[in-house]
């Protein structure tokens, strides 16, 4: 893995305050130490600092994404909502689409497939999330719920260039489990392989996410075929942030 470009995406989720804006100075710091531009980091921290974020990262090489939208692509009478074009308006370039934890909470791929329509348009580089569920693992059904999400989830997107699609087994997330390796490097070849063969588009990105940490990027580092990780919990200390992305290169 280490002769090639890698992205670390740091999902906040529903944490962080404006103090912790200062926590990036560290990353800011390291991420200087990327000459030979082997890496790409991105943070998504929740809706209230993206701002704040943007205005802190804009001189750096990192980038900024948010964690979800709102379907609606434009401006519209929907209370609490957020559209692709406000979070490009400040400063996003990425965004986090059908996290499991929003499916959880009734997103359809239906909805997921707006969503990404949206965005795209809007100009946001998309990290688009799927995953089986324990039962369906245990039932063997890993291969064609990928599929499923797939399918529906890029339903009538021709060009999916600014697609990242990261692979996270739901039961992985937030757990410390993660699949073991040969059987994770069988999922992200199917994910690649189904891309190309459906999308005719050469060459999919695919990250992994779900429980990465300090340690077990360790394992994680060897596997070839995963372009990146989308990393929760770990990524809201930046130590151990900074640390995951130094043991990808070791
Ligand atoms: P985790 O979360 O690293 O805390 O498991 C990953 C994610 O939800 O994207």
């Amino acid at each position: 893995m280490t002769n090639k470009y890698i992205y670390f995406i740091a999902n906040w989720k529903m944490y962080g305050d404006l103090k912790s804006v200062n926590t990036l100075d560290k990353v800011i710091k390291f991420s200087k130490s990327n000459k030979n531009n082997k890496f790409k980091l991105i943070y998504c921290p929740p809706y209230t600092l993206l701002s704040s974020f943007s205005s802190k990262l804009k001189k750096t090489n990192i980038e900024v994404g948010a964690q979800n939208c709102h379907e609606h692509e434009t401006y519209g009478p929907f209370t609490g909502s957020v559209n692709s074009k406000m979070l490009r308006d400040v400063g996003a370039n990425f965004i986090i689409i059908g996290h499991s934890e929003n499916r959880d909470q009734g997103e359809t791929n239906l909805l997921i497939n707006k969503k990404i329509k949206d965005a795209l348009k809007n100009k946001l580089k998309i990290i688009f999330c799927i995953g089986e569920t324990l039962y369906e693992r245990k039932n063997k059904k890993t291969h064609k719920i990928l599929a499923n999400q797939i399918l529906l989830g890029l339903k009538n997107i021709k060009k999916i260039s600014n697609v990242f699609i990261a692979y996270e087994p739901v039961w992985s997330i937030g757990t410390g489990l993660v699949p073991d390796s040969s059987d994770l490097l069988n999922n992200i070849n199917f994910i690649k392989s189904f891309i190309r063969s459906r999308f005719k588009y050469k060459s999919p990105k695919v990250l992994y996410g779900g429980s990465v940490n300090p340690k077990n990027i360790n394992d994680l580092k060897d596997i070839n075929d995963i372009d990146g990780f989308l990393i929760g919990g770990a990524s809201q200390d930046s130590k151990k942030f900074i640390d995951i992305v130094k043991k990808t290169f070791i």
